[in-house]
């Protein structure tokens, strides 16, 4: 499973991109919001195309997301376009994000928008990452389309089942990959039982039907997780620095490490010298 950090804070990528196992970066409007705000607050001039350039060399040689802000058909492709045009030149490792559907409250968006916009991306070899997928079917439209990537946001639907079941809960608490059971009955979301249910089913859609798109499991929010989306069978998993971090740790290896070099013998020490 390729692992891609989830972050639009150059020192973020960068310390992840130092370890030398990483494979790619994600960002969306959210991300890239928190990294500037953080940097204005801090009383830095930032200019936003140089900024963005920083990102996409700092991951020379892996696909960085960067997400469209439109929601019609025609305006997304024609940003998709724009975006790609822009920064693609920078390091050959642009990949577009558009939502599966772009519809919400107030917006005169069609719901196969962004079919149609990952269609025509797609034809033109500008690759996409369908992104806010949220049901199996969601994910094979997108791959039929022509997705490069599709994203499923595994974290946000563990929200979404606690918060309509009224549990309490730490946005990176673990969530059983199993799901949750009450009254002998498991909890749900349209036959979905938690975010790596969601990856799951996804890649065994995928498997069944030959599709080339790559399953990114998305908004895991802890070591264990990002695990069972490996388990899961997930192509790619991206993830906060935190939890990138958490995959190397263990209280028995930090404590291992204190006993070691607790242990050590002078002589070694001058000896391998
Ligand atoms: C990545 O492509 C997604 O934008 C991201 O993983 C969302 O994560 P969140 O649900 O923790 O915001």
């Amino acid at each position: 499973m390729k692992i891609f950090i989830d972050s639009a804070k150059v020192s973020e990528i960068e310390e992840a991109f130092s370890s030398g196992f990483l494979d790619g970066v994600t960002t969306n409007p959210s991300l890239l919001k928190v990294a500037v705000d953080e940097l204005t607050a801090r009383g830095e001039e930032i200019d936003l195309a140089q900024y963005i350039e920083r990102i996409l060399t700092v991951a020379e040689g892996t696909p960085v997301s960067l997400e469209v802000t439109e929601y019609t058909y025609e305006r997304m492709v024609e940003q998709a376009k724009r975006i790609y045009e822009r920064f693609n030149p920078v390091a050959n490792n642009v990949y577009i994000k558009i939502p599966i559907n772009p519809v919400f409250n107030g917006a005169e968006a069609d719901e196969f928008d962004g079919l149609k916009a990952i269609k025509e991306l797609s034809a033109e070899n500008i690759p996409v990452n369908c992104t806010l997928i949220f049901t199996p079917e969601q994910a094979l439209l997108a791959a039929k389309a022509g997705a490069a990537f599709v994203s499923p946001f595994a974290g946000r639907i563990d929200d979404y089942i606690r918060s309509q079941n009224d549990i309490q809960f730490k946005k990176e608490d673990y969530f059983p990959a199993q799901g949750i059971w009450r009254d002998e009955q498991v909890l749900e979301d349209n036959g979905v039982v938690s975010g790596i249910d969601l990856v799951e089913q996804i890649v065994e859609v995928f498997l069944r039907y030959d599709m080339t798109a790559e399953v990114l499991a998305a908004s895991l929010r802890n070591a264990r997780q990002a695990r069972e989306a490996a388990l899961a069978g997930a192509d790619i998993a991206t993830l906060p620095l935190y939890v990138i971090k958490d995959l190397v740790s263990h209280y028995k290896t930090r404590e291992g490490m204190e006993k070691f070099i607790g242990d050590v013998l002078p002589e070694y020490v001058e000896l391998t010298k």
